[in-house]
């Protein structure tokens, strides 16, 4: 059953005039009561194939006929150039049907309908996620996903950093309480979903100085965003001896080595989903600039935005601010109100904390979060009690400044949010196979 020939190397050639076996689905088919049309599917592309009763006999050609789309056969025949659609076909001399589809339940997405469906099209296709992934438009951005995945392990091992996995199930907060998943452990009601690998992380720093994970994390967002996922993908690093320039500049390696990448793997999907190439070589070769967030205040305030200095920027203000920018900007020194207890305060000035957001270009805003951390045992104790935040289910972590601190500082990028960014999606749950959001968890 071993699959040997795959339908991208018969359209680049190298099956000319030769017989090959085709395993896949069958995508359409038409034709007439002697001449049947077929393109079939496989993970690499599609290929017509022509089929004649005179050649199948009667049996084969009425099964052949009779089958529906996604359907999946096995197909023997010769390999023909043609200057029809794909540029090759296949002329079939035998083959089977391995999976039928049931004439009273066809594959249900179709044109008609999606245009039918009630609740629309995105709907029905998220009902149908499960199906909807043989589409070529998710097989593409599935492909593009993979690359991303490849080029932030790459990246990272490349450079001597340590794979290492912190626990789903915690007892803490990273992010703040507001969007913690409270889950059921036994009776117990203080157990939460993870929301970031980093305070883990943190205790491992000082056995492995260099470390990273890509790892689900999680998130109760209850606002239904295009860049906000309930279960989403975090590539995090921590490194010790590092300040937050030095976080930063791996932050930029890491993005424009997964720029490059994929233009390195997935220029033609890219092209396929209308990608600008020149963009994404753009995000690769250019190097990132920074910028204070009091600058991004005041840009914002030349633009009319009411915002005032303190607040978080959201989406809506990070869109405004990127929708300029050529390549992604590192915003720094957000005020210590805005962040959580672990960035370390500015010593040059108390009211920043010496951080990091990276924001990408065209209005997409936020990839990565991070900075240095508070590193002192005292500091840490100071920032907890400043938060009002209990210290007991933080012990581990405050240790980890009782037993020889040290600098160190990472980040945690959004592997979604990049993959929604380089691919010139205009919605988050474009580019992972089952989003999840606060509605949905089907299929
Ligand atoms: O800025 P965040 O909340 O930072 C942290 O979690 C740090 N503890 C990371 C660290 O320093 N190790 O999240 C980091 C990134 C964001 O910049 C964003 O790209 C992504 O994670 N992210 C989300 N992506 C999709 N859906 C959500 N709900 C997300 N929340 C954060
Ligand atoms: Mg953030």
């Amino acid at each position: 059953m071993v699959k040997e020939i795959w339908i991208n190397e018969i359209l680049s050639g190298q099956y000319d005039d030769q017989e090959v076996e085709l395993k896949g689905w069958i995508h359409r088919s038409r034709g007439s009561n002697k001449i049947r049309f077929i393109v079939i599917r496989d993970s690499t592309g599609h290929i017509q194939c022509v089929g004649k009763r005179e050649v199948l006999g009667d049996e084969f050609f009425d099964e052949l006929k009779g089958s529906l789309i996604e359907s999946s056969v096995t197909l023997k025949g010769i390999v023909r150039s043609t200057d029809r659609e794909h540029g090759h076909e296949v002329q079939i001399s035998s083959g089977a049907i391995v999976g039928s589809v049931n004439p009273d339940r066809p594959f249900p997405i179709t044109e008609s309908a999606m245009a039918e469906a009630d609740g629309g099209e995105t709907e029905f296709l998220l009902d149908n996620r499960h199906l909807y992934l043989r589409t070529s438009r998710m097989t593409t951005m599935l492909k593009i996903r993979s690359s991303v995945f490849g080029a932030v392990h790459s990246y990272f091992r490349d450079r001597d950093f340590i794979e290492y996995q912190a626990p789903n199930f915690v007892s803490g907060a990273v992010e703040g309480g507001s969007t913690l998943f409270e889950v059921p452990y036994f009776g117990r009601k203080d157990v939460y979903l993870t929301q970031s690998w980093q305070l883990y992380a943190e205790a491992a720093m000082p056995a492995l100085e260099r470390l990273y994970t890509m790892a689900p994390s999680f998130r109760a967002e209850k606002s239904r965003t295009r860049r906000h996922l309930t279960e989403f993908w975090h590539a995090e690093m921590e490194i010790a001896w590092a300040t937050n320039n030095e976080v930063m500049k791996h932050g930029e390696g890491v993005v424009r080595h997964i720029a490059s990448t994929l233009l390195d793997e997935r220029s033609d999907e890219l092209l396929s989903l209308g990608r600008d190439l020149e963009l994404v070589s753009r995000y690769a070769d250019n190097s990132y600039p920074i910028m204070r967030y009091d600058e991004a205040i005041e840009i914002l305030q030349s633009k009319d935005v009411d915002v005032d200095w303190g607040q978080d920027l959201d989406f809506s203000k990070e869109k405004i601010l990127t929708a300029d920018f050529e390549v992604p900007h590192f915003l720094t020194h957000y005020p210590k109100i805005a962040k959580p207890f672990y960035h370390r305060q500015d010593p040059d000035d108390q009211k920043y904390v010496l951080c990091h957001d990276l924001l990408a270009p065209e209005g997409y805003g936020e990839i990565i979060g991070g900075g240095e951390r508070t590193w002192s045992e005292k500091e840490i104790l100071e920032r907890l009690d400043e938060e009002g935040t209990p210290k007991e289910p933080y012990e581990f972590y405050i240790d980890t400044r009782r037993y020889g601190g040290v600098p160190h500082g990472g980040f945690g990028l959004g592997v979604d949010r990049v993959c929604t960014w380089l691919s010139g999606a205009d919605h988050i749950r474009e580019v992972i196979p089952f989003p999840r959001d606060s509605r949905r968890v089907t299929p």
